[in-house]
């Protein structure tokens, strides 16, 4: 059966990196033997440019009849630094998140051995780390009601808030993670001043008590941000709020060497979106140097959780390691000790992925 894959490659270094994405999906079609059919739409300020809107309806329709959605990266410069613009492309994203009903946000954090030393962090303390993140991704202050500005603008608020319903449902997948893993959910909060954290730390309890088998750990999200860089082994399961989770998962992406290594996969009850962590990293858009990888891995995650494929995924995160054995680095995994010819652009790196994959182990 045909699948159809929505392309949206946003802003900035998104379509120099979904492009290898794309090439990755095309080959493992052809390894394997299965069909995909692409589409492609617009995002962000890519839309804006385009339509004047973040989030077209086009983009939106194309979305939900998609069976998965391959992202690249938001955002412009231009909108950061003047708060005075209405229309932003970060709007697009979230409204696709809320409009596709996208609540689960699974970040996986997993050092590759060979690249322990581009974190800043010291090997020690990280080889051997994984944790898997599960950030709820379609409430809290990101999209709390009532939010704005009174006192003639001098006073700005935004909710945070959150229902049973919206903490149970990501919990319980959290849990049934665990059971495939080593049986631990660190659950991150603030239950010692926020309201929102109280009701969210009860309702951790009551799906806890449906997996006598996973540990619970409730811990601060204060606390949580020093652990992860003192010591990330103790974690395995992380869940946690939207905002909390989009700066924890920032903080653990040194864990894993490099920001350009990490991919995401935002799972609702139908067409899942995936899409590296990093940025559109404006400083180093559109000259062909950004590191492919975090979108590549990024399929192999599409490949598991939207069509099942966990051969076809595994043979990904395969080439992607057989190539970094192999010693090939983009600029931002490259450290003093790699050699000159060992430093790739995109399209290079893209390729020696390829290379790998067409070549499959039989050791
Ligand atoms: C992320 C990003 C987004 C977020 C931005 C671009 C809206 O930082 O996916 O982590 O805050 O969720
Ligand atoms: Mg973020």
């Amino acid at each position: 059966m045909a699948k159809k894959i929505l392309i949206i490659p946003g802003d900035g270094i998104g379509p120099e990196v979904t492009e290898w994405g794309k090439q990755t999906l095309e080959t493992v079609g052809q390894l394997f033997g299965h069909q995909f059919v692409y589409d492609q739409a617009l995002l962000g300020h890519a839309a804006i440019e385009a339509t004047g809107q973040p989030l077209p309806p086009d983009t939106l329709a194309k979305a939900q009849q998609a069976d998965a959605i391959l992202f690249g990266a938001i955002g412009h410069p231009m909108y950061d630094n003047d708060p005075t613009r209405k229309v932003r492309p970060e709007q697009g994203l979230l409204a696709l998140r809320k409009g596709l009903g996208l609540y689960c946000n699974l970040r996986p954090i997993k050092l590759f051995d060979e690249l322990v030393h581009a974190s800043s962090l010291k090997p020690e303390v990280l080889r051997g780390a994984d944790i898997l993140f599960f950030r709820e991704l379609t409430g809290d202050v990101y999209f709390g009601e009532p939010r704005g500005r009174r006192d003639e603008g001098d006073t700005a608020f935004d909710t945070m808030i959150y229902s049973r319903y919206e903490v149970r449902r990501i919990a319980e997948r959290a849990f049934q993670a665990a059971r495939h893993r080593r049986r631990r959910v660190h659950s991150i909060d603030k239950a010692n001043v926020l309201e929102s954290s109280r009701l969210w730390r009860e309702t951790v309890k009551q799906v806890a008590a449906q997996y006598p088998d996973v540990e619970l750990i409730d811990m601060f999200v204060d606390n949580a941000a020093m652990q992860l860089i003192r010591d990330p082994r103790q974690f395995d399961v992380v869940l946690t709020g939207n905002l909390f989770g989009d700066i924890l998962t920032d903080e653990a992406s040194q864990i894993a060497g490099s920001m350009g290594m990490l991919a995401s996969a935002s799972l609702g009850d139908k067409t899942g979106f995936y899409e590296p962590i990093h940025g559109s990293a404006p400083d180093i858009a559109g000259r062909g140097i950004a590191n492919p990888l975090a979108s590549i891995l990024s399929v192999a995650l599409l490949l598991e959780h939207a069509f099942g494929l966990v051969a076809e995924a595994q043979a990904v995160v395969r080439a992607v390691e057989t190539t970094l054995a192999q010693g090939w680095r983009t600029g931002d995994i490259a450290d003093a000790q790699t050699p000159a010819a060992q430093r790739l652009n995109t399209a290079q790196m893209g390729q020696k992925v390829l290379a790998a994959l067409a070549v499959p182990e039989t050791a």
